[in-house]
């Protein structure tokens, strides 16, 4: 749930609807929302703050300050900490007090210094919901760039029917849910990410290996978990870490062990995006001791083949699954990448060419071309790693998005 670890401020204010706020408290701390409730004055004589303060694991906050021991509540602490605030329900009288700056409550006070975004939700009977200067205040609210939570329509606690009624709490969860999903297409996507070189043992000090980085493939798992997957990346010896935390990275060394953690953990992803420079042989046996140079013969370096991930993936893949292989190339850039796709049988691949200077090995920058299954090729121009690695994520949330 993409609420999970968020901070939310429940600001409750005095209407009849206050009783559902047990219910909104508990199901977001259910959600995995950490929730901080303050309450107006008012809204006291209508829930109780011991049920709200048991429910939500923290003290309510009323007032400015604490009476016995004179603590002061900082509003400014209290919007800096907040993902979201909601205030549910909101009366006319606050909601007019909102619209107009008029500080003279906790509530109103740490909604004026929420730099979050702040939803309310309207309850009020009919007529007052009607009356121009409500309709005038929630107009100004948006402006703000307020989320209004629409009340419904609906018996009131006045009996007259109308709309007024606070929205149920179950809603108003969906709504944050759904807010803070947005921007994460890849929630609850699993991604497998290679990246890094290979190194493929001579003997205890020696290996063969090659330029890589890692630079590209880690900004793909950094862009993958921002953009809200659970990513797990297989690394081959490199100098560098995530910066997303989320990121579970599995070190290898040789092209043996790479195949082995990808096939572990290939059948749990949803996608995988094969970035990583493997090595194509291996030395057949690897010296158990260092290879000395003072004996006659010059040593001969017997090599066998290693295994191609990305094509053993390629054979397993179930429907519904996306394989992305990168082609780096020196010439027949387009031959060379299209004939990878095919044959790995990749949904895209990911070509960028050593004769485009700033693409390739070691750099910050990448400029590519993505040609994917239909037949269609997209130029980017030079970029930064990161900035490469939105593009071809951006490609592959429109693949997610056709196939889900
Ligand atoms: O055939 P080539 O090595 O140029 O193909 C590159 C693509 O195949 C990359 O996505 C690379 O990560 C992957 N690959 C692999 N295992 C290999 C060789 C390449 O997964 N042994």
């Amino acid at each position: 749930m993409s609420l999970t670890g968020k901070h939310i401020i429940v600001g409750i204010t005095g209407g009849i609807a206050a009783y559902k706020t047990a219910t909104l408290v508990r199901l977001l701390v259910k959600s995995g929302a950490e929730v901080q409730v303050v309450m107006t004055p008012n809204a006291k004589e209508f829930i109780c703050p011991v049920t709200l303060s048991t429910l939500s694991g923290k003290p309510v906050i009323s007032e400015f300050f604490t009476a016995n021991t004179g603590q002061w509540h900082s509003h400014v602490d209290l919007g800096l900490w907040a993902d979201a605030m909601v205030i549910a329900p909101a009366t006319a009288s606050t909601i007019g007090k909102m619209a107009n700056g008029i500080a003279d409550n906790m509530l109103v006070t740490t909604y004026l210094s929420a730099k979050a975004p702040v939803f309310v939700a309207p309850a009020m009977d009919l007529d007052m919901m009607a009356h121009p200067s409500t309709t005038r205040n929630i107009a100004l609210l948006r402006s703000y760039g307020n989320h209004i939570i629409e009340p419904a329509e609906g018996e009131l606690a006045s009996h007259l029917i109308g709309k007024g009624r606070m929205e149920e709490p179950e809603n108003i969860v969906k709504v944050l849910d759904d807010f803070f999903k947005a921007g994460k297409p890849l929630a609850g996507k699993q991604v497998m990410v290679t990246a890094g070189p290979t190194y493929e043992r001579i003997d205890p000090v020696r290996f063969i290996g090659n330029y890589s980085t890692g630079k590209m493939g880690y900004a793909i798992a950094d862009e993958a978990a921002r953009l809200g997957a659970k990513v797990v990346l297989i690394s081959g010896p490199v100098a560098i870490k995530p910066t997303m935390p989320e990121v579970e990275v599995i070190e290898v060394e040789s092209a043996l062990e790479m195949y082995e953690q990808c096939q572990r953990h290939f059948g749990d992803s949803d996608i995988a995006i094969m970035s990583a420079a493997v090595a194509d042989y291996a030395p057949a046996e690897v010296a158990d001791k260092k290879i000395k140079r003072e004996k006659e013969e010059i040593p001969q370096i017997r090599l066998v083949k290693n295994p191609d991930i990305a094509a053993s993936l390629g054979k397993i893949k179930r429907p519904g699954q996306i394989l992305v292989g990168f082609a780096l190339e020196t010439n027949d850039e387009e031959v060379n990448a299209l004939d990878k796709l095919k044959r790995k049988n990749l949904d895209m691949i990911v070509m960028n060419s050593l004769r485009d200077a700033g693409a390739g090995f070691g750099t910050d920058t990448n400029k590519i071309t993505l040609y994917s299954k239909d037949g269609q090729a997209r130029k980017y121009p030079l970029k930064s790693k990161k900035e490469t690695a939105s593009d071809i994520l951006d490609n592959i949330v429109g693949m997610v998005a056709d196939k889900d």
